[in-house]
């Protein structure tokens, strides 16, 4: 039982919320993103006050910008090691049993040869695509796949589209009076994390 909370608080806190941070940082880098999901999150939500489950099933660029920043911002861009089984050849390569195979999810999800402009941050790549991150699409897999894919996949998504959404819905967003160009350079521990924490200036907004 103890092995079990250690496993899901360690492997479960820090990658869900860097998504956040990292959907904040991107969505503060491009107002235009932001309006456009304010927009829909609103839309949706009207003058309630407050989102339930059934609403993000109709917020399809809510799911869009989590998708986007899973895709540049992986948290943990390298998946947990492998090792093969069996001697197998690939691509030419011969892999013997027992060496240790590591998967590098950022470079997947950034190859050109499978991205249109891999580098930018576009939510709209994903509105008409059937492209997913569960394990069937192998050129996007921030949670891994197979066996040993992330158990917290379902728990991770609604938890980060619940509070994107109440983030945006309930406040307007700025970066702090003067402050610099974003800066989203990387730092890279267990998880990847905005190498500077995100300062943004949250403003309440009522209907
Ligand atoms: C957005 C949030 C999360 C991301 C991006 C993420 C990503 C990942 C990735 C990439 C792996 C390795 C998969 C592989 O190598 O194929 C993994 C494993 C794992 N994740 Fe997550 N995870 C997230 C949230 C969570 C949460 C909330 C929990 C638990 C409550 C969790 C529990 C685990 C566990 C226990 C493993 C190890 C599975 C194993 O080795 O068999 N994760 N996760």
């Amino acid at each position: 039982m103890k092995a079990i909370l250690v496993d899901m608080f360690t492997a479960g806190t820090d990658p869900t919320y860097t998504v956040l941070e990292w959907a904040m940082a991107e969505l503060l880098k491009q107002p235009a993103v932001m309006h456009k999901l304010q927009d829909e999150v609103r839309t949706v939500v009207g003058n309630r006050g407050n989102i339930t489950e059934q609403d993000l099933v109709h917020m399809n660029y809510l799911k869009a910008v989590i998708k986007e920043t899973l895709r540049l911002h992986p948290s943990l861009p390298v998946l947990v090691p492998r090792e093969s089984t069996k001697g197998i050849k690939l691509n030419g390569y011969d892999i013997e049993a027992g060496t240790q195979v590591l998967v590098n999810a950022w470079a997947v999800a950034t190859d050109p040869k499978c991205w249109d402009q891999p580098l930018e941050f576009k939510p709209e790549r994903f509105l008409n695509s059937s492209v997913d991150f569960k394990g069937r699409d192998f050129q996007f897999i921030p949670f891994g796949a197979g066996r040993r894919g992330c158990p917290g996949l379902q728990f991770a998504t609604a938890l980060d589209e619940t509070v994107l959404a109440n983030l945006v819905y309930h406040f307007d967003w700025d970066l702090p009076a003067g402050s610099k160009e974003l800066d989203l350079s990387k730092f890279y521990g267990l998880v990847l994390h905005l190498k500077s924490p995100l300062l943004a200036i949250p403003t309440p907004y009522y209907e």
